[in-house]
Formats: C-alpha cells, structure tokens, sequence
C-alpha cells in the first residue's frame, strides 16, 4: 500500500494532459509536476487518494534529452507555464498527441492529426494579462497565482508576457502603493485594487488598462493617470470597471473610460480591427494569423457561399474570410463584442457581413432559410451548446471548421458530429499557449454525400 510521505523510485512512463509526470507504484498511478516521460527519479508521497496519487520529484536519476532547464524563477511555485520544463519541440509534439490521444479517447475519432504549428519565439507572446493586486505582510504584491490556489506570487518577470506589461504591471503597483490606495483583500472584502488588465496591439503601439476596483470611485485618480500617462505614451485607453461582488470573475458589471478610448486597434491578416475591453480577441497575434490562414484554407470558400461566424467576438474570423464569400453572418452573446465586429465591418469597408447579439444556439435557427455553405464555429472552452450541433445536422451544412481551445470539449462535439452523418477529415494544433498545456486547433469537417 502506498504510503503519503514514504520515498519511491519510479520511472514515468506516461503525461497528464496538463504536462505532470505519471508513474505506476504497485499498479497505482502518481501524478509528479515537472517530471517527464521516461525519466527516472526518486519520489515523495504528498497525498493518496482511493485510486491515484500526488508525488514530489526528489531527485532524477535518468534525464530526460528532452528536458530544459525553466528559465523562469518564478517555475517551481507559479502554475502557469507548466510546460517549460520541455524543450520547445518535446512541447509541439506533445500537444499533437495530446489533441490526437483524447479524439480518440474521449471522441472515438480516428483522424489525421498534424504537427504542432509552433513559433519561431515562443516567449513574451500574450498580448493580454490579468494581474491580481494582493497584500503580503502589509506589503502591496501583484502578479501571478500560485499553481492551484489564490496566493499571488509578487512578479518580477513573466517571460510570456511583453517586458513592456510586465514593467506597467510594476509601476502602477508602486503608485498605488505611493498614493495610499490599497489593494484588495479577498477574505475580509477591505480594500480597493482587485485585477489590473494590460492589453497591447500587435501591429499598432496601443496599451489598454483596466483597473478593477471593489468600489465605485478610484481614489487620486487624477494623479494616477496623469503619472501614468506621462510614463508610458503608449497608453491609449484606460477603464475603470467596478467588481464589487465576492466572484473569481475578474470583471463587474459597470465600466467607465477614465483615459482616452475604450479600445485598441490591430490588425490580422490585413483586416483592421477595433478591441473593447470586454471582448475577447486572442492572446497571440503571431499565432492568430496562421490560425486563421488555416481555418480559412479548410472552408475552402468559393466566392459566392454563405457563411456562419458563430462565437464571432469581434468578427475576427468572419471578416477575414469575408473577401472570399457572398455572405457572413455573425453571432456573439456579447453586445459589445458585436458593436465592435459592426465597426470592425465598416472600418474595413466589408459590406457583406450581418450581425446579431444573442446565443449562437439560439440565433442560428433564424438563419434556416439561408443555403449556409459553411460554418465557422470558435466557442469558449465549454464547447458548443448540443441544441446548436442539432441544428447544424438539421440544416445540413456542407462544411464545418471547428477553432478549438478545449481539446476535450472538441472531441465530445465532434463525437456528435460523427455520429450524425459528418465526417471528420482533418485536424491542425497550434501553439497559442507556449510553455502552457492549453492547445489551441482548427478541424475541418464535412458532411458525408
Ligand atoms: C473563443 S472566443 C472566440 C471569438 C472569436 N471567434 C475570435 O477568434 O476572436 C468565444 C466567443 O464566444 C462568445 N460566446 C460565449 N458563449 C456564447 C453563446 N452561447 N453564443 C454566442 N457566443 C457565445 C464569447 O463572447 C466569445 O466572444
């Protein structure tokens, strides 16, 4: 029987999905961070569960070739790049077998999987972050959670976001700290600065901030922005939005600009686009062109089809494919998001594409009466709604691709798919997340004659 803090020596010979070490103890199986497949290693016991258990590497005994040395201090407590112990391709070639090994798991579909389209710098890529503001031992602390829990680690430097975000993320800490404006305190509700959101364009210099507070007014503001704006001419925007709730959702209801516009500009592909700071717009410029360039060579458009932009946000995808369609309908559930893909639209003098605010499920029912060619589908990491996949079937839609950033989620809808005369030909990975677990794909999908 295995024991909670007794030492083993074990040889992993399998991932989690989300990059822990697996090894059998007895036919148990243990989990280990930062363990790699193959490697051989001396262990402790953290906790034991009826079926598996955690461990903590000791000490390895056999490296992997695979193996590099994090070059992040923060790597051992932070659990966001759970993958830089892997060197750059060990990380492409495991998301391909990631993506692979849960189709055909969880979805029962065999299909071709390619490789890992990765990225020459896979580092300082995000062109968004979320700082939580905290206190330790009466001291103003900001950066990232530690793995599994709501303890911020103070960030000195995060190697996947701009260096630019990172000194931002610093300078408003201290004046914040200089202006007597605390931070917020999760357990008892008392003070003000809960989340600081820094949004940078890629092909334009713009930088949004979002200070979120637990209250409605944001003390010294004046000052706040005048140090702030004279330090950084990049800034473009800055909002105020007010959480006042108990929720690990970062943004309240209520917004205010405080500073300039409410968005920033950037551009995919050649398509101009306009960002709010509540819509969502993908956090890897570099990655979104190939993404998108890819998505769009799977519909194989032909000029004169209609096609369905479901989960649109901005209109990012539906307004880069426009130029090859007769038609684009597009649907978010955010309203501000659709206001933007509507300007988005006009900005870029595309005259073709429509637009709805509402649920995709929903929505997509009043477009019955269109002869819909294809159907770009992009929903976030819960998958699509099964009342919008049986509509799709209903509607008998010719071409679907699927953008995906939950390879589990991906794999029950086209498990649906499959079962319901469509045909998976075809899937592509790509690295949006380096040195993270998360994978990000695009599927191509086609009705069977
Ligand atoms: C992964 S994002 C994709 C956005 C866009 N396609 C892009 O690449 O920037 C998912 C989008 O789905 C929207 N969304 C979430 N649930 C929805 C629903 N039930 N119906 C329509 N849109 C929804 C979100 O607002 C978000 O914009």
């Amino acid at each position: 029987m295995i024991e909670k803090n007794e030492y083993y020596d074990v040889i992993f010979t399998d991932m989690t999905h989300d990059g822990m070490g697996v090894c059998k103890i007895d036919g148990f199986a243990v989990f280990v961070p930062n363990a790699l497949k193959g490697e051989s290693a001396q262990i402790k016991i953290t906790k034991v569960n009826s079926s598996f258990a955690f461990g903590r590497l000791m000490e390895i005994t056999s490296k992997s070739p695979f193996r590099k040395e994090p070059i992040c201090d923060h790597f051992s407590e932070c659990g966001g790049c759970n993958l830089m112990h892997m060197n750059y391709q060990m990380q492409l070639d495991f998301k391909k077998y990631r993506t692979k090994e849960t189709l055909r798991k969880l979805g029962k579909i065999e299909t071709k999987v390619h490789d890992t389209v990765g990225m020459i710098n896979p580092y300082y890529y995000r062109n968004k972050a979320v700082i939580p503001f905290g206190e330790e031992n009466g001291k103003m602390i900001a950066g990232l959670y530690k793995s599994r829990t709501h303890d911020i680690i103070d960030m000195k430097r995060c190697y996947i976001i701009p260096k630019i975000t990172t000194d931002i993320v610093k300078y408003l800490k201290n004046v914040f700290i200089e202006l007597n404006i605390d931070a917020y305190n999760e357990k008892t509700g008392e003070g003000i600065i809960r989340h600081v959101v820094v949004r940078s364009s890629h092909k334009f210099d713009d930088i949004s901030i979002t200070i979120v507070t637990s209250t409605p007014k944001l003390p010294r503001k004046e000052i706040l922005l005048k140090k702030l704006i004279n330090r950084y001419k990049r800034i473009v925007s800055v909002v105020q939005n007010y959480n006042p709730e108990k929720t690990n959702v970062i943004l309240g209801k209520k917004s205010r600009v405080i500073y300039g516009d409410d968005f920033i500009r950037d551009e995919i592909n050649g398509v101009y686009f306009k960002i709010s700071h509540r819509s969502f717009y993908q956090v890897n410029p570099v990655q979104t062109e190939e993404l998108y360039k890819k998505a769009i060579e799977y519909a194989d458009l032909a000029q004169n089809e209609v096609i369905i932009d479901a989960y649109c946000g901005i209109g990012t995808i539906g307004l880069s494919a426009a130029k090859y369609a007769k038609i684009v309908l597009g649907v978010d559930v955010v309203p501000k998001a659709i206001a933007d893909a509507k300007e988005n639209a006009i900005h870029n003098d595309i005259k073709n594409a429509k637009y709805v605010v509402g649920k995709a499920e929903e929505v997509i029912k009043s477009w019955k009466n269109y002869n819909v060619d294809v159907i770009f589908i992009d929903p976030p990491r819960k998958g699509c709604d099964e009342e919008f996949l049986k509509t799709i079937v209903e509607m008998k839609i010719p071409r679907i691709v699927y953008v995906s950033c939950n390879v589990s989620t991906l794999a029950r809808d086209l498990n649906f798919l499959q079962a319901n005369n469509y045909e998976v030909k075809e899937v592509t990975p790509f690295d949006m997340f380096p040195q993270t677990s998360h994978i990000e794909s695009v599927t191509k999908i086609e009705l069977r004659k």
